[in-house]
C-alpha cells in the first residue's frame, strides 16, 4: 500500500510535564486539505510545530513519504509553515522575504529572480515585490508568508490559522485564494483553525482535536479512503445530534456533550 504523503502515528507531545496532545493518529495523501479544527488552547499549534520539527514529540512516529521523520530537524524536513501573524521580516522587501530560502541555500541571482517572480505571480503579488511588508495589507502579507514557504518546492503547507488576523472580507477571499495555490501548485495542506466555517468550506477533510486528541482518529489507510469532495463535512466530523439539522438553522449555542466544539454535520 502507498504510504500516506504525511502520517502521524500515536502522536504525544508536551511540555515538560504538561502533555498537551495525546496519541494522535492522522494520514494526508497527496494533495489533500485536511483541517484540524479545535478551540483555543486544544493544542493545534503544538501539534504544527511538532510535525514541522519544532517541538519534539514524547511518542510515536511522523512520516514523510513513508520516510520517518519524527526525530529530523525542521530543515531536514520538505514542510513549510504560515502563521497567523505572518512572521515576516519587517526590514527586507517582499522580494527579499520571498528569496530568503533560496539565497541561504545559495541559489544564484538570476534563478532566484525568475522563482520569486513566478510564485508572486501565482499568488497575486508581483507588483508587491519592491515594498516592505509593512506597507501591505494583512492579506497580501499572508501571501507573501505562503510565497515564502512555496518557493523552495515544499510538498507540506501547515497553515496555523493564518487567517484569524484579517478583517471577515479579505478572510473570504483568502479561503478561495490559498484553495486556488493548493490546486495550481499541488501541495498537501494541514490547516488548523477554531472556526467551524472556515474548515467546512475549506477542507477535503476535517478533524475536531478534542481535549488533546482527535475524535475519532481513523487509521491511515481508511482515513484516506473515506475522503470526501471539497465542501462537504466528512466522516471525521462526529455526529451531533444536537447540531443537526446542521449548517442551515444549526443553533451556534448549540454545546454537545461528546464533542466541545458545536459541530455540524449536514451535507452543504
Ligand atoms: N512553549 C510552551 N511551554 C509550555 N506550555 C505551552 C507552550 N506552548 C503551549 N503551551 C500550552 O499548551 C497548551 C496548548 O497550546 P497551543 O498548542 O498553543 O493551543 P492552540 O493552538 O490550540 O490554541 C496550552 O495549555 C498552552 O498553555
Ligand atoms: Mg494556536
Amino acid at each position: 500500500m502507498t504510504p500516506p504523503l504525511l502520517g502521524l502515528e500515536q502522536v504525544t507531545i508536551g511540555y515538560g510535564d504538561l502533555t498537551v496532545v495525546h496519541d494522535v493518529t492522522l494520514a494526508l495523501r497527496q494533495g489533500e486539505f485536511v483541517s484540524i479544527l479545535g478551540p483555543s488552547g486544544c493544542g493545534k499549534s503544538t501539534l504544527l510545530r511538532a510535525v514541522a520539527g519544532f517541538v519534539p514529540v514524547k511518542g510515536g512516529r511522523i512520516s514523510l513519504n513513508g520516510e520517518d521523520v519524527t526525530r529530523q530537524p525542521p530543515e531536514d524536513r520538505d514542510i513549510g509553515i504560515v502563521f497567523q501573524n505572518y512572521a515576516l521580516f519587517p526590514t527586507m522587501s517582499v522580494f527579499e522575504n520571498i528569496a530568503f530560502g533560496l539565497r541561504v541555500a545559495g541559489t544564484g541571482s538570476r534563478d532566484i529572480r525568475a522563482k520569486v517572480d513566478a510564485i508572486a505571480e501565482v499568488a497575486g503579488i508581483l507588483d508587491q515585490l519592491p515594498k516592505r511588508p509593512a506597507e501591505l495589507s494583512g492579506g497580501q502579507q499572508q501571501r507573501v508568508a505562503i510565497a515564502r514557504s512555496l518557493i523552495m518546492g515544499t510538498k507540506v503547507l501547515l497553515f496555523d490559522e493564518p487567517l484569524s488576523n484579517l478583517d471577515a472580507k479579505v478572510r473570504q477571499t483568502m479561503r478561495r485564494e490559498i484553495r486556488r495555490l493548493q490546486a495550481e501548485l499541488g501541495f498537501t495542506a494541514l490547516f488548523v483553525t477554531h472556526d467551524q466555517d472556515e474548515a467546512l468550506s475549506m477542507s477535503d477533510r476535517i478533524v475536531v482535536l478534542n481535549g488533546g486528541g482527535l475524535n475519532r482518529p481513523a487509521p491511515p489507510g481508511r482515513s484516506i479512503a473515506r475522503r470526501k469532495p471539497l465542501l462537504s463535512a466528512t466522516s471525521s466530523v462526529p455526529r451531533t445530534p444536537c447540531c443537526q439539522p446542521a449548517r442551515h438553522g444549526c443553533s451556534r449555542n448549540c454545546t454537545c456533550k461528546r464533542v466541545k466544539v458545536p459541530m455540524c454535520d449536514a451535507r452543504i
